[in-house]
């Protein structure tokens, strides 16, 4: 059998699915077919569309007859324009393929705009701190770009899992500096030194993967998305796809046309302390537990003995001596040797906080969280309970995603993530 669709929450049940693997071009399949638009219909969806063959054997090219389309409604929840992006997607599917429905295509282009609708109305106002920014922005100027997104991060995840770390890091990074404006973008040109050569991001990477995302969306909607929607939906993928919470961001961001080194100043450093870390983070409005939450992204990826090393010169009392040893050994390879902030750097889970009551803390600034008492105990809480950690963490990479986003005439949309246009 063979199962097309989306693979939210679902990759327990359906691992062999391939995201987006569901376009107009996907050729009939010769087996027994099922297409699922939310192929666990989990909580999170406002419909799950079934759609199911009652012919045992489908064969390429020939004209189905005996297609059901079940819509069941399940929850009136948060993230429906997926829902209805797949919905369409099916349709587009059928209708290419002159598949012939027992529901009429009358019947059927009556409950999509019933959806429709139902999705216009319940999303209008749900998103009240960015006024222009909402979650069906490109519902209409480019109805295929949340699967876009997703289907090439799935594969540039497949193709080099430690990836997400740095998708989720290059957003950090945007949004810190000027806002979600895709900033950090931006090449260097004679006249400018852009944000993306500054010491703290010169290990930043997936800009491949941001540009190939771009490419597939200027085919097929050419000077729609901008660039920092782009990078803010890569890491909400990326965060998905490496095992971590699912969740929606509102799009709308314009693209700035600002990307300069010095303002990276603003860019936490490694060896702040807490007390530090709380103040740099208050000034762009987010709470301490917000702070560690967000810190929590160091669940994936590595940090380079550069940013480490100076913890090794004299003995830290917030250190495990054995892992001491662990971080020398890293050292020895030279400042560019990476060191995973966990054991399982490529998943999203809540390890850090493990290891950070372990005293296994790699940077100065992930120890301190443990270190202070006034962070402690949220990290003790996260170590314990990962399902309040994902909660808080999509919380504050939604609130993130919404740092000072330019909107209407104060950006533009980038024809080239590369360049101002
Ligand atoms: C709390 C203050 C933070 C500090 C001081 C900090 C600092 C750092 C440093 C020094 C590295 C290693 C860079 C290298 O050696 O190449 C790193 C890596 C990373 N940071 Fe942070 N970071 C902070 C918060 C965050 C936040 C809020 C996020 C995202 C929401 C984030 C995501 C990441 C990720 C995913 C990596 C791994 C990157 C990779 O493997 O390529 N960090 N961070």
């Amino acid at each position: 059998m063979l199962v097309y669709g989306s693979t939210f929450g679902a990759r327990e049940h359906y691992p062999h699915v391939t995201l987006g693997a569901l376009d107009a071009s996907t050729p009939l399949p010769k087996q027994d077919v099922e297409i699922h638009a939310s192929s666990s219909c989990l909580q999170l969806y406002s419909v799950c569309l079934e759609l199911s063959n009652s012919d045992s054997t489908v064969t390429e090219g020939s004209s189905i007859n005996a297609w059901t389309l079940k819509l069941q409604i399940k929850f009136i929840n948060q993230f429906p324009t997926t829902t209805i992006i797949y919905i369409g997607v099916v349709l587009g599917v059928m209708l290419s393929k002159s598949i012939s429905v027992k529901l009429s295509k009358m019947a059927m282009a009556n409950w999509v705009t019933v959806f429709l609708l139902m999705e216009v109305v319940l999303s209008g106002s749900r998103f009240g701190g960015a006024d222009g920014l909402n979650m069906n922005y490109y519902l209409m100027s480019c109805p295929f770009v949340e699967p876009v997104v997703k289907n090439i991060v799935n594969r540039a995840l497949q193709d080099d899992p430690s990836l997400a770390a740095g998708l989720v890091r290059m957003h950090f990074h945007d949004c810190f500096v000027e806002g979600c404006d895709g900033s950090i973008l931006i090449d260097s040109t004679k006249d400018n030194t852009a944000e993306k050569d500054s010491l703290a991001n010169l290990s930043l990477r997936g800009y491949e993967v941001i540009d190939e995302i771009k490419e597939e969306l200027e085919t097929q909607c050419p000077g729609v998305v901008s660039c920092a929607d782009i990078l803010s939906m890569a890491a909400r993928d990326a965060v998905f796809f490496a095992g971590g919470p699912v969740y929606d961001i509102p799009k709308g961001r314009k693209d700035g046309t600002r990307s300069k080194i010095e303002d990276t100043i603003n860019l936490p450093a490694p060896f702040l302390n807490a007390t530090e870390l709380i103040k740099l983070f208050g000034q762009h409005g987010f709470s301490a537990q917000e702070m560690v939450a967000l810190s929590g992204a160091h669940t994936l990826g590595v940090a380079r003995c550069s940013s480490f090393k100076n913890r090794l010169t004299q003995v830290d009392p917030t250190l495990d001596s054995e892992f001491a040893k662990t971080l020398r050994k890293t050292c020895s390879a030279g400042d560019t040797a990476a060191q995973p902030f966990d054991a399982t750097s490529d998943d999203f889970d809540n390890d850090y906080y493990n290891a950070l009551v372990r005293k296994n803390g790699v940077l100065t600034s992930d120890q301190t969280l443990y270190a202070s008492p006034r962070t402690r105990n949220i990290v003790n809480a996260y170590a314990l309970n990962q399902a309040m950690f994902f909660l808080d963490f999509q919380q504050a990479m939604v609130k993130m995603s919404l740092l000072d986003v330019k909107q209407g005439s104060k950006g533009e949309v980038r024809e080239n993530c590369h360049k101002i246009n």
